[in-house]
C-alpha cells in the first residue's frame, strides 16, 4: 500500500498508471488516424459497390467519371496514409528526430573554443579564487567557460553578481553573435546563479578600427568601457540579457548590426556580467563567440 501522503486528494483507490496512459494519451492520435483512414476507405468501398453494381455499370457517363475520380482519389489517400506508417517511414522519421536532437542548437562555429585556441586574458579578467573561501572544494578557473562541457558545476563560480572575462580569440574576426550557455533550469539547484544582463566589448587596438568605430558611434562614447579597462579603447558589441524562462538554455545574441556592417575586426573580446538572477554568486558555464575570421 502507498502511504496516505502519496494519494491524490479525494481519491480512495490507487489508479493504475498504465491503464491511464492508454486511456488518455493514445486516444487523440488513434481517433485522428482512424478518421483520416476511415473516411477515404468508406468512399472507396462505396465507389466499388457503385461501379460494379448493375444500374451503374455502363450507365450515365457523368456518374462514371465522378465515381472513378473519387475512387482513385480515396484509394490514393489510403495508400498514402498507410505509407506514412510503414516501418521504413517510421524509421526515417525517428532518425530525423534523433539527428535534430543531437545537432548543436546554435549551428555556428565557436571561435573562442579552447580546443580552437581560445584563452582567457588574466589582466582584464576579474580576479578569481581557486578554492571556495569556506571550504576545500576546488574551483574551476575561468577557462572552463571556453569548453563544451555543460555538466552541473563545471562553471566559473564568481562570488559576486558582477564580473568580467577577457577572451583572446586565436584569429582576428568580425564578430556577429555571442552565445551564453547555462545548464537547464530543471537540473540546477540555484537558477539564481545564472547571469542576466551582460555586455560584450571588443578591444580596439588598431587606429583604423578606432576611427571607424568613432565614425559610427560618435567620439562622445570614447570613455565607455568595462570596469577593468587597462586604459584601452573599447567598442560595445552587444548589450543583452540571458533569460532563464526562455525555452532554450542556450541563447544566442546579435552583435550591433552597425558594427557587423562596418567590418571592424577584433582579436580580444570582454564579456561583462552586470547582474544575475538573484543569487549572491554567479555561475558562468559557457561563452561562445561567433563571426567571420579575417582572411589575410
Ligand atoms: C547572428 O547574427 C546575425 C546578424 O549579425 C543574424 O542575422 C543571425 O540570425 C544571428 N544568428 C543567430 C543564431 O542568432
Ligand atoms: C554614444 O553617445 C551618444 C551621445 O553622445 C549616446 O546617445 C549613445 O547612447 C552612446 N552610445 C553608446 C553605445 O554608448
Amino acid at each position: 500500500m502507498f502511504p496516505a501522503g502519496n494519494m491524490p486528494e479525494g481519491s480512495t483507490a490507487r489508479r493504475d498508471p498504465f491503464s491511464d496512459r492508454f486511456a488518455y494519451e493514445d486516444s487523440g492520435p488513434v481517433s485522428a488516424f482512424l478518421i483520416i483512414l476511415a473516411v477515404p476507405l468508406a468512399f472507396s468501398i462505396v465507389w466499388c459497390l457503385l461501379y460494379h453494381s448493375e444500374p451503374y455499370s455502363g450507365g450515365e457517363p457523368s456518374v462514371h467519371i465522378w465515381t472513378i475520380a473519387l475512387g482513385h482519389w480515396s484509394l490514393g489517400f489510403c495508400a498514402g496514409g498507410l505509407g506514412q506508417c510503414s516501418p521504413q517511414a517510421l524509421d526515417s522519421l525517428v532518425e530525423r528526430a534523433v539527428v535534430n536532437a543531437l545537432r548543436d542548437p546554435v549551428g555556428l562555429p565557436d571561435l573562442a573554443l579552447r580546443a580552437h585556441g581560445g584563452r582567457v586574458f588574466k589582466t582584464l579578467t576579474t580576479p578569481w579564487a581557486d578554492r571556495q573561501s569556506s571550504g576545500t572544494i576546488p574551483l574551476y578557473p575561468p577557462d572552463v567557460v571556453l569548453n563544451e562541457d555543460l555538466r552541473v558545476g563545471s562553471c566559473w563560480l564568481i562570488s559576486d553578481t558582477h564580473a568580467q572575462l577577457a577572451i583572446v580569440i586565436p584569429k582576428l574576426l568580425y564578430p556577429t553573435n555571442v552565445t551564453i550557455d547555462h545548464v537547464p533550469r530543471e537540473i540546477t539547484v540555484d537558477i539564481g546563479q545564472a547571469p542576466r544582463h551582460m555586455r560584450l566589448w571588443g578591444l580596439l587596438e588598431d587606429p583604423t578600427n578606432r576611427d571607424l568605430y568613432y565614425a559610427i558611434v560618435g567620439t562622445g562614447n570614447a570613455t565607455s568601457a568595462p570596469p577593468i579597462s587597462g586604459r584601452h579603447v573599447y567598442a560595445l558589441l552587444a548589450d543583452f540579457s540571458y533569460d532563464i524562462h526562455a525555452q532554450s538554455h542556450i541563447q544566442t545574441f546579435q552583435v550591433d548590426p552597425r558594427l557587423v556592417a562596418s567590418r571592424i575586426y577584433f582579436g580580444m573580446v570582454i564579456l561583462e556580467i552586470i547582474d544575475n538572477w538573484g543569487s549572491t554568486s554567479t555561475c558562468l558555464y559557457r561563452v561562445r563567440i561567433h563571426g567571420d575570421p579575417v582572411e589575410k
